[in-house]
C-alpha cells in the first residue's frame, strides 16, 4: 500500500497534510524517513508519525472507561465530547463510538472505524448483551426480577425485550441488569416504569468483554483480537458479572 494511503486511513489528517510531513522527514519507515508518499509500506514495517508510531491494522478497536459528564453524539455544542478522551495518535477519521451512553453514565464505551462491527453489536438481531451495574435511589424489590424478565413496557407504551437483573448481594440499592437491546435512556426508563428512580449507571460488560479493573475513570485501551472476539460472544454468563462486581466492590 501507498504510504500516503496508508497513513490517511489511520490518521486524521488530510491527504495534502500528510504530504507534507512526508515531504519535510517526519514519516519514518522502521526508523528511517521517507519522502515520498508513493512509497510503498507493508504490514510488517513500523510506520511513525513525528517519533509516535501508527498502528498498522486496518481497523482500531478502543474501550473507554467513560467518566461522567461526556457526551456520545458530536452534534452537541459546548459539551465535553467522549471521543476527544482518546488520544490523537489513535484517533482516525472514520472512529465512532459503538452505540451511546448517557451523558451521566460511565464505563464501557467502544470507538471503532469497522462499521462491521458496530452493526454486530448494535444490531438487536445479533442480541448482544450489554451489563449494566446500577444504583438505585429507592431499594431493590423482588419483584423486579420477575417483571424485567417478562419484558418491561415504559410510559410510553414501548416494549422492551425480557432482560435479568439481579440485585448485588448485601446491597438494598444496587442491581446487576443484563440487556439485549439499546433503546435510548432504556435503564433508567424500564426503572422508572418500575416506580424507581436511577442514580448511576455504569456498563461494565458488553458480551463477555468486561472493563479491566485497572483501567482508570476516563482512560483507555486499544483491544487486541481476542478481546474483540469476546465482544462477539452471543453466550454471556451473568453469574460470572456478578461476581466481577462483587471482587471489586
Ligand atoms: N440505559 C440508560 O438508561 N442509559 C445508558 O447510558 C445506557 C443504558
Amino acid at each position: 500500500m501507498r504510504l500516503d494511503k496508508f497513513l490517511s486511513v489511520r490518521t486524521m489528517y488530510s491527504r495534502k497534510e500528510l504530504h507534507k510531513y512526508i515531504e519535510s522527514g517526519c514519516v519514518t519507515r522502521n526508523g528511517v524517513p521517507m519522502k515520498q508518499a508513493n512509497f510503498s509500506v507493508s504490514d510488517k514495517d513500523t510506520i511513525a508519525l513525528n517519533g509516535v508510531e501508527i498502528p498498522g491494522t486496518t481497523y482500531v478497536y478502543i474501550l473507554l472507561n467513560k467518566p461522567e459528564g461526556y457526551v456520545c453524539s458530536a452534534d452537541k455544542p459546548g459539551q465535553k465530547l467522549a471521543i476527544d478522551l482518546i488520544p490523537p495518535t489513535l484517533q482516525r477519521k472514520a472512529l465512532q463510538p459503538v452505540g451511546r451512553l448517557d451523558k451521566d453514565s460511565t464505563g464501557m464505551l467502544l470507538f471503532t472505524d469497522d462499521g462491521q462491527l458496530s452493526h454486530q453489536v448494535l444490531s438487536n438481531r445479533s442480541h448482544c448483551d450489554k451489563y449494566y451495574h446500577v444504583t438505585l435511589s429507592r431499594s431493590w424489590k423482588q419483584e423486579y426480577a420477575e417483571q424485567i424478565a417478562a419484558g418491561i413496557v415504559l410510559k410510553d407504551g414501548t416494549h422492551c425485550l425480557p432482560a435479568h437483573a439481579e440485585p448485588i448481594p448485601r446491597t438494598t440499592h444496587e442491581m446487576l441488569i443484563c440487556l439485549h437491546e439499546g433503546k435510548y435512556h432504556q435503564v433508567r426508563r424500564m426503572m422508572a416504569a418500575l416506580g424507581n428512580h436511577v442514580e448511576k449507571l455504569s456498563r461494565i460488560a458488553i458480551s463477555e468483554l468486561s472493563i479491566p479493573p485497572d483501567l482508570a475513570i476516563g482512560a483507555c485501551q486499544v483491544l487486541n483480537l481476542q478481546d474483540v472476539q469476546k465482544i462477539l460472544k452471543k453466550e454471556t454468563n451473568f453469574a460470572s458479572m456478578l461476581q466481577i462486581l462483587r471482587k471489586n466492590s
